[in-house]
């Protein structure tokens, strides 16, 4: 009944009311909880960021104690799930095996969220396992042992560990990899509603369980053009780089509106400026790169097509600049990451946020089922012929 306003993609719409994340898209600002995320970046570990997200404040320094221990406890999983890792072929991408496990889980740890306590525990079980599952379903696609997490490591260190060591290499950690892993972490862990986020939401609001919809969030992510567009971007500049460099023939295609081309890592639905999560990331390369004393010729290629493009009115005109995509690969690929895992790195990160928007529509005493209209287009009434004469 009444009007209804024709938004598609529901950019213009507010879904909820939110005191998580405030992001500025036409000045390029991102803030969690108030906090401006070049000082989270620069200062704060990713559990304390998770803390924050989860609880609204940072934590003191015995809070943060009290969830390590917490995040420790919880982060092995149930020995019954490895089958299920096992015999996914070994082909299969890691996002798919993580939605599915992640729904998975509900089954193995059924306890009710009742109690301010068994929410508690919910939550950091799944920020803990799930870091603990996506170094597994990558160990046992290449064929290697799983590594279990280790008592005397941070989160972010335990997770290149459980990626890495092996019998016949120990891994050696770095402490700035680990720095970077954390900064990577928290620019990724939140950005208000998101198309992964507000599925969380849609699912939670129709009262499915935490499980269910936060596997529901990974499978959004997936999507190219949104955190599956990292592991596209690393793509993009390896196409570059073996047909010869030429930067000017990407930027060339993107631009031509009937080739469905885009310049991967370029954009973004709210910023119009440069994202700021881009340029701390772009930072970050260069600190990545010189600890692990070596260069990556895609930077080269990332920096070249980034000032060829910026100089080209059809990417200001179109208000199209890095977003954190960008430079993530890269940063990734210097600790050792796979480009098959780029986006379940994304949802690592991004589960502490999906868990705080989730928390949020639970708390909320008006909380609605999503229910979106529609402008119908279709035919209008028309008789039902029997079978014979249609
Ligand atoms: N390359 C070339 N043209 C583009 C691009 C691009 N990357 N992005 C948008 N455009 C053009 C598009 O063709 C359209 O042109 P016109 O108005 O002349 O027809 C115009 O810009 C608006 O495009 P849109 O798709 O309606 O705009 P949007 O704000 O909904 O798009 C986006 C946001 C992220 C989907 C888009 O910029 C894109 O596809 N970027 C590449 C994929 C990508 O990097 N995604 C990661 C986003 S950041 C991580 C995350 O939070 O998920």
């Amino acid at each position: 009944t009444g009007y209804i306003t024709f938004d598609p993609g529901f950019s213009n719409s507010g879904s909820c009311t939110s005191t998580i994340t405030y992001m500025d898209g036409a000045k390029g600002v991102l803030r969690y909880r108030g906090y401006p995320i070049e000082q989270l970046a620069e200062t704060s570990c990713f559990v304390e960021v998770c803390y924050l997200l989860l609880n609204g404040d940072l934590p003191s320094r015995a809070e943060y104690q009290r969830m390590s221990v917490m995040l420790n406890d919880h982060s092995l999983v149930h020995e019954d799930m490895q089958i299920f890792f096992q015999n996914f072929p070994r082909s299969a991408n890691p996002m798919g095996i993580l939605s599915s496990m992640v729904n998975a889980l509900r089954s193995f740890y059924p306890e009710l969220m009742t109690t301010e306590e068994a929410i508690e525990t919910t939550f950091l079980r799944l920020i803990s396992k799930v870091r603990t599952m996506a170094a597994m379903s990558h160990r046992i696609s290449r064929g290697h042992k799983i590594v279990y997490p280790r008592p005397d490591y941070s989160y972010c260190a335990n997770f290149l560990n459980m990626m890495h060591d092996s019998p016949v290499r120990p891994y050696e950690i770095k402490k700035e990899f680990v720095e970077a892993l954390n900064m990577f972490w928290v620019l990724h862990a939140d950005h208000e509603q998101n198309c992964s986020t507000s599925t969380v939401r849609a699912v939670g609001s129709a009262r499915a369980n935490i499980y269910a919809a936060l596997s529901a969030g990974i499978a959004a992510l997936w999507g190219p053009l949104h955190g599956g567009a990292n592991r596209a971007v690393v793509e993009m500049f390896e196409d570059i780089r073996k047909s010869g460099g030429d930067v000017k023939k990407a930027v060339k295609r993107a631009k031509d509106k009937n080739d469905p081309f885009r310049l991967m890592g370029f954009g973004h639905s709210v910023y119009k400026t440069y994202d700021p999560r881009a340029k701390i990331m772009k930072k970050m390369c260069d600190k990545v790169l010189a600890v692990a004393n070596t260069e990556d010729p895609l930077l080269d290629i990332a920096m070249e097509l980034e000032e060829v493009a910026l100089k080209d009115s059809y990417f200001t005109d179109h208000n199209l600049y890095p977003n954190i995509d960008f430079y993530s690969g890269i940063v990734l690929r210097t600790l050792g990451i796979p480009v098959e895992m780029f986006t379940v790195m994304f949802a690592i990160g991004r589960l502490p946020g999906w868990i705080a928007q989730w928390k949020e529509l639970m708390d909320d005493p008006f909380k609605k089922l999503f229910r979106p209209r529609q402008i119908y287009v279709g035919e209008t009434m028309r008789e039902v012929l029997p079978i014979d004469e249609r």
